[in-house]
């Protein structure tokens, strides 16, 4: 129930503002003391060219207010409204229980789409954690914007494209085996790579551009062999993404781009916005304080921006989205802001609808990542480890569990996930295995087990009878505040959509879990009367499934034991 809304219409009329403005004035008290929602009546003086006071108690006078309303205060010019706990109960659990795991969702998103480019790794490149940001904060507003609505499009923008991939065909006809590199996938591919760098003498270097150029020009070899560097990188990030529960709906990377560069160039030098500007070919942006975004090389090759250029009007033409976003590190702020820059130039307005979503960097216990020092931790590392640490939990604690080792795959990944969303999106992380592994307070485990424990608790009880439920059993602290934060699930949802920002979600789990816990140790459930118990129960119940739809929201399972 939108107590706010229910509020606004009761006042509309004697407070001459339309409900919905109305609405957006009346605000939530800093102090309990000071009611459940209070309107300032501030902006009426002007109007009305009365004091605030008077019209707070004026209003108070004429308006009947929604019988959920326990009372009004007049205090300074705020009329304050205090909400009957029962009634209040009563409406936001009827309305959770009806609704279940579909409890805010919303159809905001209805007939618009949503393209989502993340996790877009590069091929023969190994995924480290400075690759789990992109992939799981992706993947999860992929997941809120579904909840909401959207049709959501996930690409996976492969890094597919560039000379150093002539290099290792190079290395591989030199060097290479088949056998071995099916053996070893992406690390064979690594090790040609570096052999390449290491020993490659001018012949060498001479023939891996004519490998690049074969590449370019889709010769059959050239392209059987690249395409099959590409499936045993994808074989490998399978797994990942498997463990992950990710899947993604478009793989066309750089290269599927290579022949839409030349009319995205075609139509800048139609429009003369293309400049030849120390050897190459550049936009110029100096008046919008940017370096030139540069679009070409001397010898007319595409390169990272172009491809972007060219990708945006793809997704335009296929998708026709509303919006797109890019989950892309900060480092390539300058990137995004000249591409979207240059579509704007030219004279798209949805230009607009493109959106970069950065985040912070990743370092490795208080050190920059390096493959080269050694300062690098592989993502499928991680997601094992904390499966592993999971594992031997779980056999500790409940060893005659059926699926144990379900179980440890969601309590691990759960843990990296949950651990991964936590921090605003946009600060740097460090990561420490045993932070990322660490199971108590505010984690995921934490959360998972709130969960379990609600599945628990109406395991063992009678059937809910919601019908039978005394909603003023529920008006002790715990309750309220639990049922409270219970309500606020749909705005939270609409937050993290807003502001890109799941780590929204991750807090509340945290909190909605707390909550719990502190109403389950305040509060007796099984064996009190029955309209006390069933009340409990519907909490439990509503409970559970926010905190299902929640962690699903963020891409992590909650299972029902552990
Ligand atoms: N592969 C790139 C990298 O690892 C990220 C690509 C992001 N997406 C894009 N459309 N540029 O840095």
């Amino acid at each position: 129930m939108d107590f706010k809304k229910l509020i606004a219409d009761a006042l509309e009329e004697k407070a001459g503002i339309p409900s919905k403005e109305l609405q957006e004035m009346i605000e939530i008290p800093p102090k309990k003391e000071m009611g459940d929602f209070a309107f300032p009546c501030f902006k009426l003086a002007r109007v009305l060219r009365k004091a605030p006071p008077m019209i707070a108690s004026e209003l108070k006078d004429t308006v009947t207010m929604p019988d959920f309303v326990k009372q009004v205060q007049v205090e300074g010019g705020y009329l304050n409204f205090f909400i009957s706990p029962e009634k209040r109960a009563a409406a936001v659990l009827t309305e959770i229980n009806e609704a279940g795991e579909k409890y805010g969702a919303s159809s905001l998103g209805d007939g618009k789409t949503v393209c989502i480019d993340y996790s877009s790794i590069n091929i023969a490149k190994r995924c480290h954690i400075g690759h789990l940001t992109t992939t799981v904060l992706g993947a999860s507003l992929a997941n809120i914007h579904r909840f909401l609505g959207y049709e959501v499009v996930s690409i996976n923008h492969l890094g597919d494209w560039g000379t150093q991939f002539g290099k290792m065909l190079c290395a591989f006809k030199h060097w290479g085996n088949k056998e071995d590199v099916e053996a070893k996938g992406v690390n064979a591919l690594i090790e040609l790579y570096v052999r390449f760098e290491k020993e490659a003498d001018e012949d060498m270097q001479t023939e891996a551009r004519a490998w690049f150029k074969k590449i370019e020009d889709d010769d059959p070899e050239a392209i059987e062999l690249f395409s099959w560097f590409k499936d045993i990188t994808l074989k490998d990030v399978a797994e990942i993404y498997d463990l992950l529960n990710i899947k993604f709906d478009s793989y066309a990377g750089e290269s599927f781009y290579k022949d839409k560069c030349g009319a995205v160039v075609d139509e800048l030098k139609a429009k003369n916005m293309l400049e030849f500007s120390e050897g190459a070919y550049v936009v110029k942006l100096d008046e919008f304080d940017m370096p030139p975004c540069i679009l070409l090389k001397s010898d007319g090759a595409s390169i990272y921006a172009t491809r972007d250029l060219a990708a945006a009007f793809y997704r335009k033409k296929t998708y026709d989205f509303d919006k797109c976003l890019y989950v892309v590190a900060y480092q390539q702020n300058l990137h995004f802001k000249q591409v979207f820059k240059v579509v704007e130039l030219m004279g798209y307005p949805w230009a607009k609808d493109l959106v970069h979503v950065p985040f912070g960097m990743v370092s490795y216990e208080g050190q920059t990542l390096s493959t080269r020092k050694g300062h690098v931790v592989y993502l499928d590392e991680v997601l094992h480890r904390a499966i592993d640490k999971a594992r031997d939990i779980v056999e500790e604690k409940n060893p005659n569990l059926e699926n144990k080792e379900q179980v440890a795959k969601q309590v691990g990944i759960g843990a990296v996930i949950f651990y991964d969303l936590f921090s605003g999106k946009i600060k740097d992380v460090d990561f420490w295995w045993d932070r990322a592994l660490n199971f108590e307070g505010e984690t995921g485990p934490y959360v998972q087990y709130a969960h379990t424990r609600c599945c628990s608790v109406l395991a063992k009880a009678p059937e809910l009878d919601a019908n039978k439920a005394d909603f003023a059993a529920l008006s002790d602290d715990a309750s309220c505040e639990l049922i409270a934060c219970l309500e606020a699930f749909p705005q939270i949802v609409l937050d993290a959509a807003e502001k890109y920002e799941p780590s929204i979600i991750t807090r509340y789990c945290a909190s909605l879990a707390q909550n719990y816990n502190k109403f389950y140790f305040d509060n007796r459930i099984l064996g009190e009367e029955e309209g006390v118990m069933q009340a409990r129960l519907l909490v439990t119940k509503c409970t559970r499934d926010v905190i299902k739809t929640a962690l699903g929201l963020l891409g992590i399972d909650a299972p029902e034991k552990m």
